[in-house]
């Protein structure tokens, strides 16, 4: 019998785990033998299937690069819906005032207020709240989820104090990060194309979902005004640049995924409107619909058939944080019932859609112990089963198989970016410093999945081109991004 053995190095544990994801309690159980014998074929085919060959990611980078110009050229002209965010003017440091931002783009949502001194002062100070959406909004009706956000906004904006100093008579401004794909009409304006990461709420798809907001905050009484609607990768886009001005792109990897980036506004032919005095503006690529050449396994092809959008999002569906413990999931279940790879255990609960978390196969790869006893205890508690030590280390290369395919990906989709913006400014990306800002859960807690991200992105621009080109952790950047953005196009600097 073979079995794939993942390299030493990436086993060490890793201590970096926060809030959301805890690591599970141990528990002592008894071992039952498992059949590893013919779980190894499944476990070999997988790995065959999720290969990631430099060729293979260099087909994703160049169809990455040219979907994206397909969708400059014309709307709907390919995958990638190349979404014209209307923020030509990047944060200066300039910015002064107290301004508000609301994030929704998950199961939570946040609310911020910073209060922004300018060039020497910079941030003054800021708050936020963070509150978690109950699972029936996300499947109820618009009003329902707008008054739950906006009554939580209402609480928040009540507690400003201190040095929060709002000057007499003026309306608060709010920058509202909005993760979902919206067909933004201006700065302050878009219509909502579909939900994306299992929201399925009735009544908001192609409506303005600032004016949604807008009719909220009113119906709770709370006189603020929407200043700047913009996506996450935009907001921290906004917000790493305020800090760095090689900041050129903006990636999140978490629950969902997506990227966006600085564009010339004359590299966009479907764009009719009046210049932006700068003369670049902000692409939303929404890439989260790429589907170019994707190695997909059997696995992948079910969940996205079972899912609520079916042929929808399947870049997402291979790299982000939302999937990827739903594919080892289903991976397992076929090794435990084709294979007996947990004996004679049911696998009753590892039948249940979504019930192994991208944190459970994680916290997974970080066990170093000699039996591995937190993989032991965690496909314990969360699936149900016993495992013996084989069994362990199976489970151990699947989860670490369907993390190296998705950041590897996740880097060729990086370099697709880079290189069709360095392909229309010879030297102007690779030549120089340039920074990929980069947030979402799964990057920051993963380390696996984060190297191997950063492997496939130097495998593919070499070792001189990628000393260049820098990806920096920019933790919760979308908030006061959107805070910024809210300052840049505030109605008071007109
Ligand atoms: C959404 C994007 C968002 C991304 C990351 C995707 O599902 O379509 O708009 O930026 O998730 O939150």
């Amino acid at each position: 019998m073979s079995v794939a053995v993942t390299p030493p190095a990436l086993r060490s544990f890793h201590s970096g785990r926060s809030a959301g994801w805890p690591p599970r309690p141990r528990v002592v159980m008894s071992v039952r033998s498992s059949n590893t014998v013919s779980a190894a074929p499944i476990l070999i085919k997988l790995q065959r299937d999720c290969a990631t060959p430099l060729p293979v990611l260099r087909h994703v980078a160049d169809a990455m690069a040219a979907d994206m110009r397909a969708g400059l050229e014309v709307d709907g002209g390919s995958d990638l819906k190349m979404i014209l965010s209307y923020v030509d003017a990047l944060p200066t440091g300039n910015e002064k005032g107290l301004f508000y931002a609301l994030d929704l783009g998950g199961t939570n949502f946040r609310v911020l207020r910073v209060q922004l001194g300018g060039k020497d002062e910079r941030v003054v100070e800021t708050e936020f709240e963070q509150v978690s959406i109950p699972q029936e909004l996300m499947f109820g009706t618009s009003e329902e989820l707008f008054d739950f956000i906006a009554s939580g906004l209402e609480k928040f904006a009540q507690k400003e104090a201190g040095n929060f100093c709002l000057p007499k008579g003026r309306t608060r401004e709010l920058g509202f990060t909005f993760s979902f794909p919206v067909k933004q009409t201006s700065i302050d304006s878009g219509i909502l194309i579909k939900w994306t990461k299992g929201f399925a709420v009735s009544g908001t798809a192609g409506k303005d979902v600032v004016a949604c907001l807008n009719e909220a905050m009113k119906r709770q009484g709370l006189n603020m005004r929407v200043s700047a609607l913009v996506n996450d990768t935009v907001g921290t886009l906004a917000g790493a640049r305020y800090w760095d001005d090689d900041v050129m792109v903006a990636v999140i990897l978490g629950t969902g995924t997506n990227a966006c980036y600085v564009e010339r506004i004359d590299a966009i032919p479907k764009l009719h409107g009046p210049n932006s005095k700068s003369g670049r503006t902000i692409v939303n690529t929404e890439w989260g619909a790429f589907s170019n050449g994707l190695p997909l396994t059997e696995f992948d092809i079910e969940m996205d058939a079972e899912s609520i959008n079916p042929g929808e999002q399947i870049f997402e569906k291979t790299i982000s944080g939302m999937y990827l413990g739903e594919i080892v999931r289903r991976v397992l279940l076929k090794m435990a019932e084709d294979a007996r790879l947990f004996g004679d255990c049911d696998p009753e609960k590892l039948r249940m859609p979504f019930s192994l978390r991208t944190p459970d196969i994680c916290a997974m790869q970080q066990d170093s112990s000699k039996d591995f006893e937190v993989v032991g205890s965690i496909l314990h508690d969360v699936t149900g089963v016993s495992s013996d030590l084989i069994a362990r280390k199976i489970v151990v290369d699947v989860c670490d198989t369907i993390a190296k395919r998705g950041g590897r990906l996740a880097g060729a989709g990086i370099v697709g970016i880079l290189q069709k913006m360095e392909d229309d400014s010879r030297g102007l990306v690779f030549g120089k410093r340039t920074v990929v800002a980069m947030d979402g859960g799964l990057y920051e807690h993963y380390p696996q999945y984060r190297s191997y991200l950063q492997d496939a992105v130097t495998e593919l621009l070499g070792p001189e081109i990628s000393k260049n080109i820098v990806i920096e952790h920019s933790k919760d950047g979308s908030g006061i991004g959107a805070a910024l953005l809210a300052a840049t196009n505030s109605m008071y600097q007109h």
